[in-house]
């Protein structure tokens, strides 16, 4: 079977996505070839290191690397410093140079974590993502945002460092837990509302094949949404302008949420679906968007199986109030937000008092 590819055209230096059937396997062709048989570090968590770092390790042989496959602990305590720390220490050890590169096996944790690491390794090293989650295919993986959380709050520290290629294999999906693989849909419908009307149909239409996780029918779909991240990074590689921000649709009170619920284990996609359920029906209560959105999102997220609402006794309520009106995106009391309207089509607005998300938070879990 071919590979799909998506080109992420970065002004400086371009790199290339290839998504299909053995992309770890053939790793040794799809990255950046070793110059001299130069040391590479896997970066995986114990979990994705069994599952695919021997695939990942023999591609890596056949493109003349000499690769080593290091494991961290799986989940979001891994991205941290005191991690970081000691996996500076053991590309030292394995005599990661200037030549060397990070292979990076595993979700968004592994990902960030990594790039990090990459990123500050002797000032730089090169950096490929092998993103093994539905999150981290269509979301994480592709940008070059990079970094650890601090107890102060998650992603204060990191860098922009983007990868040099991305290798995805749609079939690592199989092994992924039903409740991550189903939050990772919750980002593939954020990138249909904000940029492809078609891809909103057509995952409407095709939802029930989509939770089967048909290899070839993921592989185009992540194809279409790593070529939507892609064109908003390409023009904003480093969040400059504000375009970029349109990719934090349903974010705003989505991170709320994220810390309001962070006790009962709430994961990312799905406090992102109900921010963006909750964001849409402010704007179309504003007249800012069609007054279908909100309903069509909602009836699409739960033909993924993707939750819309969270219980009112899984959330702190005042917490999730605070980190609403402590968001860093809020200056003066308006927020430049990203509001879809009309499904395929985003933009950014200041016309949404945080009044109004404070409200709606708190309506929404009232319902709940
Ligand atoms: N850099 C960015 O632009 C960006 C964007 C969005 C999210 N993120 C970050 O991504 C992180 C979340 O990533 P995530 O949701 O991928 O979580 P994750 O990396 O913790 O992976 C989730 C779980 O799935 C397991 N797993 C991974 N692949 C598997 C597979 N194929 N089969 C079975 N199990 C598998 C992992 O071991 C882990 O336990 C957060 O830290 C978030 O901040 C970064
Ligand atoms: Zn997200």
């Amino acid at each position: 079977v071919a590979l799909r590819s998506v080109v992420v055209e970065l002004p400086i230096r371009p790199y290339t996505i290839h998504i299909g059937p053995r992309a770890l396997a053939r790793a040794g062709t799809l990255a950046p070839p070793s110059r001299d048989g130069q040391a590479a570090a896997i970066v995986a968590d114990e979990t994705t290191g069994q599952l695919f770092g021997a695939e990942l390790l023999a591609g890596l042989r056949e493109g003349g690397w000499r690769p080593q496959l290091v494991t961290v602990p799986p989940g979001e305590a891994s991205k941290t410093l005191g991690v970081a720390g000691p996996l500076w220490g053991r590309l030292a050890d394995l005599g990661l140079d200037r030549g060397s590169a990070v292979f990076a096996l595993g979700g968004g944790v592994v990902g960030d974590l990594a790039g990090f690491v990459a990123a500050t390794y002797m000032r730089g090293i090169d950096f490929i993502t092998v993103p093994t989650t539905l999150l981290a295919q269509v979301d994480s993986s592709v940008g070059g945002k990079v970094g650890v959380d601090l107890p102060q709050a998650k992603n204060l520290v990191g860098a922009f460092h983007q990868p040099r290629a991305v290798l995805i294999d749609p079939g690592t999906l199989a092994s992924l837990p039903e409740r991550q693989f189903v939050a990772g849909l919750a980002e593939v419908v954020k990138h249909a509302a904000i940029a492809d009307g078609g891809l909103f149909e057509d995952l409407a239409r095709s939802a029930e094949r989509v939770l089967t996780r048909d290899p070839d029918l993921l592989a185009g779909i992540i194809a279409r949404n790593c070529a939507i991240k892609a064109s908003v990074v390409a023009r904003d590689p480093e969040e400059r302008t504000g375009l970029r921000a349109v990719l934090n649709y349903g974010h705003t009170i989505g991170h709320a949420v994220e810390r309001g619920a962070a006790a009962w284990g709430v994961l990312h996609g799905e406090a992102v679906a109900v921010g963006m359920v909750a964001e849409s029906r402010v704007a179309a209560r504003l007249g800012l968007s069609r007054a279908d959105v909100p309903e069509r999102l909602r009836t699409l997220l739960e033909a993924l199986h993707v939750p819309t609402d969270v219980a009112r006794s899984e959330i702190d309520v005042d917490l999730a109030r605070r980190a609403l009106k402590a968001d860093k995106k809020i200056v003066g009391g308006t927020l430049a937000l990203p509001v879809v309207p009309e499904l395929g089509r985003a933009e950014l607005t200041t016309a949404v008092p945080t009044d109004e998300l404070v409200s709606e938070v708190e309506d929404l879990l009232r319902q709940a």
